[in-house]
This record gives structure tokens, C-alpha cells and sequence, in this order.
């Protein structure tokens, strides 16, 4: 044997990196998970969000470390230095941007997901199989066909940029994926409202038809694209020469909750023969709900739908999913042949359409699970009131609000957002919102709306509760009446009593 390769097996006793006591690795492993446990569970006596000390950011600045640890050691750090500074959307009192509050289930769905260390990017396996009912499940509850596709991705940025490239090549044609988009592509034009998501807009760049190509349409009081301004738009850019070639709708608009009148979309889709998308990263689930259900009439119109399960869903992150009508479509737009991911009559690399050639991903974890793991235990139809109660939760907000006369209201209430300010300007509104977040009571977001800044509470968190909306409005008022001199004292209540 070569020396060099004597002495590097000496140097590595046991080449596995398997433990070297069991017994012991499960002891340690039995903890972390009863502590993960207990972090959900007592989840309430933690302040939602605290600011990170300087030490411990500089204590997560080492070497590369090129020697081993002991594992409690480095659980010890995540312990100290990890978990208690995270982004605190497990909290029932986080209300910031749009995040769900995971649950204990989903997180053990994660842990066993871990175990498999399976590769979803192709192949024959059970793995599969759990997303191809996902995506079936799907089908049925959008009133999608047969032929429709489904994928998991991150998160409803890429499942929108996906989308465009679905109607892209729909449109162009597969020679586009080889030439690019031409002098054809560089009259295409896609449209949306002015209250969609930014990602709308970086997908078009990313798409290659840059941000100028998407035509922000004017929305009407309740934040709803203005249907007539559209096909307004629509004709003249038809009448100088672009090409139309694709809609998204929001359904759930990331700001204030507005649906846009989806089924009159769809029929002006259907009309111009452009491709309709809708962004429902957290809006679509509202299906789930028989109550709120009824505003997403005409998304079973839609070519493609995108959502998150990791916010209304309460799938822990991440876990995004695209949903195509036509499924070829969607196979056109990325299948690509390889040698090396041929697919056989039999063995593992039998079966046909792989989720590669869905998306742009090869290695793909095993989302579905979790999100599996979560229909299957809860049932739809506890999901549904979840979503159906955040909306409550969100109206009992308004109504504090508006019988505050501190506050004032800045965008009707649709779903589960809240927009609101305490009366005084933007600047001191903005360092409420900072003092509430940094008190460790409640952790809203911030907007702004018709030129104001808004605070705004996104009530999607399952574990959140009449109290914790209370604890909100009374943290924002102690703290407004700090900020502006007033000479009141509010009590927010104590932590572990919310
Ligand atoms: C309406 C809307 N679209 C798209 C997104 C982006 O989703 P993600 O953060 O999962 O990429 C969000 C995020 O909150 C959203 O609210």
C-alpha cells in the first residue's frame, strides 16, 4: 500500500461519519428533540424577536474548523447562540411580512425527511410518490385537470418566476429556450397590478424580458387591479406592436390582502389569448376555508397557480409549490435530455416525468413530506378555520383600531392584514414599530401606504390569539404616547401572560 494512502487511513480510524457511540448520539439527539419540543410548546414565556447581542455575532465568527467537536459542544452553541435569537415566527405574537408558525408536526415531518435523505430530483421511489399526491391533491382542490402539473419549490418568488417561464416558452415556442427570446420576445409584455409582489417584477427581469416588459396597472380603492384599465392597456400595446403573453392576478396582495377580481381576469385572458397566472403565495389556501373561499371565484380558471404551504399552510419553511394547468406545457419549459438521467423501462431510474423536468432543480429535498405530514394530521378542514380565524383575529384588530382614537385604520381589512398607525408621523410610527419589535411583545411589519407608513400585523401564525392582538395595540399605543410626549403609561401585559 502507498505510504501517503497508509497514512491517511490511519489518520481517519474509522472512515464513516456515522457516531462512534450510539447509544450516546442518541441520548444527546433524544434531548435536542425534547428541547425543540419544549421550544414550541413554551413558546409564549420567550420574548417573539430579541436583537442580537455584539457578542454573540461575534462568537459565530470563527475559523473554518478544520478539527472535530464534540456534538454537545456544538449543540451547546446552537443552544447559547442559535435558537434564541431567530426570526420568532413560531411566536404567536409575530405579525411581521407574511410568516406561518410551523408546527410541532411539521417539524418532526422535517426530522424524519432528514433520516431519508432522499433526492427528489428524479428516479423511481416512495419519496416521489408523497409529492405526485401533493400535486394531485392540488389538482382537485383548484378544479385543475387531470393533465395538470405540480412541483415544490422554495417559495412563491420562484414558483412566479417558473411561471413566467412557462408562459414564456408557451408563447415563443421551444426554439426559445435554444435562442433566446429573439426580436420576438423583446415585444413581449406581461401585466400585473401595482399591488403584486416585487417578485413579479425580478422574474421578468430574470426572464430575460426585463422589468420595463411588465405593465403595473392601477388598482382601484380596494387595492383590486382595475380590470377596464387593463384591457385598456392590453389594446394599446397591441395596437403599437407588443405581444401580450401573460397576466398575474394576486390573490392576496402582499400589502393590504386584496383579491383581484380573479374570474374577470380569467375571461379577458381567455379573450386575448394570454396566459393567467395567479400569485396566491398565501391567499390560495384561503380555499380551504368554506368561509373565505368564496373570494377566490375563477381561480380554477387560472394556467398556473402559485402558494406557499409555509405561511397559511403552516408548513414549516421552506416549502413553495407551483401548480400548472397544462402539464406538457410545464415539461416543455425545462426537461432537458441527458445521458446521465435516462430514464429506464425499470430499476430506479424507471418512470417518466421527474421533477427536474419541472423546474430548474436536480437535488430537491423532500418538502412534501412535512406538507404531508401536515394535510394528513390535521385535515383540511382544520387548516380551513385556521385561516378562516385569522381573518376574525384580523377584523378584531380593525375593530381596536377604530375604536382607538389614538390609532387610525389606513386600508380596509379583506383577509388577514391590518394596516394601521399610531396619529402621529411617519417617522415616529417607524420607531414604534422597531420599540414594539425590540420589547420582545409583538413583532409587526411595516408598509407604506398611499405615501404613509403603515404598521402591519399579518395574521397568519395558527397559535395566535384575541390577546396577542390585544398585546399589539397595547404595545403601540405605550409606545407611541413615549414617543410623542403624551402623558399616558398603557401596560402591555407581562411576556408569559399574553
Ligand atoms: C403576494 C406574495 N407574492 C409573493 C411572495 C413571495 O413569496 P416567498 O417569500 O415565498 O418567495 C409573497 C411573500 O410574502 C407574497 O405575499
Amino acid at each position: 500500500m502507498n505510504e501517503i494512502i497508509r497514512n491517511t487511513l490511519a489518520g481517519v480510524a474509522n472512515g464513516s461519519l456515522d457516531p462512534q457511540d450510539w447509544s450516546e448520539f442518541r441520548a444527546l439527539a433524544h434531548r435536542m428533540l425534547d428541547d425543540a419540543i419544549d421550544g414550541i410548546a413554551n413558546v409564549r414565556a420567550r420574548p417573539v424577536w430579541q436583537p442580537i447581542p455584539d457578542a454573540v455575532r461575534a462568537a459565530m465568527r470563527t475559523d473554518l474548523p478544520r478539527e472535530a467537536s464534540d456534538l454537545a459542544e456544538v449543540y451547546r452553541e446552537f443552544c447559547e447562540h442559535v435558537a434564541p435569537y431567530a426570526t420568532g415566527n413560531v411566536h404567536p405574537g409575530f405579525m411581521g411580512w407574511v410568516h406561518g408558525g410551523g408546527t410541532a408536526v411539521g417539524m418532526v415531518a422535517e426530522m424524519l425527511a432528514a433520516g431519508l435523505n432522499a433526492n427528489l430530483g428524479g428516479r423511481d421511489h416512495m419519496p416521489i410518490e408523497v409529492e405526485r399526491q401533493i400535486v394531485a391533491w392540488m389538482r382537485g382542490l383548484f378544479g385543475f385537470p387531470q393533465g395538470a402539473s405540480g412541483i415544490f419549490v422554495t417559495g412563491t418568488s420562484m414558483a412566479n418566476l417558473m411561471a413566467v417561464l412557462v408562459a414564456r416558452t408557451s408563447a415563443l415556442g421551444a426554439p426559445a429556450r435554444q435562442y433566446g427570446i429573439g426580436n420576438d420576445g423583446a415585444l413581449f409584455t406581461a401585466y400585473a397590478s401595482k399591488a403584486a409582489h416585487g417578485c413579479i417584477s425580478r422574474a421578468m427581469d430574470i426572464a430575460g424580458f426585463g422589468t420595463d416588459a411588465l405593465r403595473k396597472i392601477d388598482v382601484d380603492a380596494d387595492h383590486r387591479i382595475d380590470v377596464a384599465a387593463l384591457r385598456a392597456q392590453i389594446a394599446v400595446d397591441r395596437d403599437v406592436g407588443f405581444e401580450p403573453f401573460l397576466v398575474t392576478a394576486s390573490a392576496g396582495t402582499v400589502d393590504i390582502g386584496a383579491i383581484d377580481d380573479l374570474k374577470a381576469v380569467a375571461e379577458l385572458c381567455r379573450a386575448e389569448g394570454i396566459w393567467f397566472h395567479v400569485d396566491g403565495a398565501f391567499g390560495a389556501l384561503a380555499i380551504l376555508s368554506s368561509e373565505v373561499a368564496p373570494m377566490l371565484e375563477g381561480i380554477e380558471l387560472a394556467d398556473s397557480i402559485a402558494l406557499d404551504f409555509h405561511k397559511w399552510g403552516q408548513v414549516p419553511y421552506d416549502a413553495g409549490f407551483l401548480l400548472v394547468r397544462d402539464g406538457e406545457r410545464h415539461r416543455q419549459a425545462f426537461a432537458q435530455p441527458a445521458a446521465y438521467l435516462g430514464r429506464e423501462a425499470r430499476g430506479l431510474a424507471a418512470g417518466t416525468v421527474w421533477p427536474c423536468d419541472l423546474g430548474p432543480d436536480l437535488s430537491r429535498g423532500f418538502r412534501a413530506l412535512k406538507t404531508w405530514f401536515t394535510l394528513k394530521t390535521f385535515g383540511t378542514d382544520r387548516l380551513g378555520a385556521v385561516i378562516a380565524r385569522s381573518c376574525a383575529l384580523a377584523k378584531y384588530l380593525e375593530t381596536r383600531v377604530l375604536a382607538e382614537p389614538r390609532l387610525e385604520l389606513l386600508a380596509f381589512v379583506n383577509l388577514n392584514i391590518v394596516c394601521f398607525r399610531y396619529r402621529a408621523d411617519d417617522a415616529v410610527n417607524r420607531e414604534i414599530v422597531a420599540d414594539v419589535q425590540e420589547s420582545g411583545i409583538a413583532a409587526p411589519s411595516s408598509t407604506t401606504l398611499d405615501g404613509k407608513f403603515a404598521i402591519r400585523a399579518a395574521i397568519v401564525n395558527h397559535r395566535t390569539a384575541e390577546s396577542d392582538i390585544d398585546a399589539l395595540v397595547a404595545a403601540v399605543i405605550k409606545f407611541g404616547a413615549q414617543r410623542t410626549g403624551e402623558l399616558i403609561e398603557v401596560e402591555a401585559p407581562p411576556l408569559a401572560a399574553q
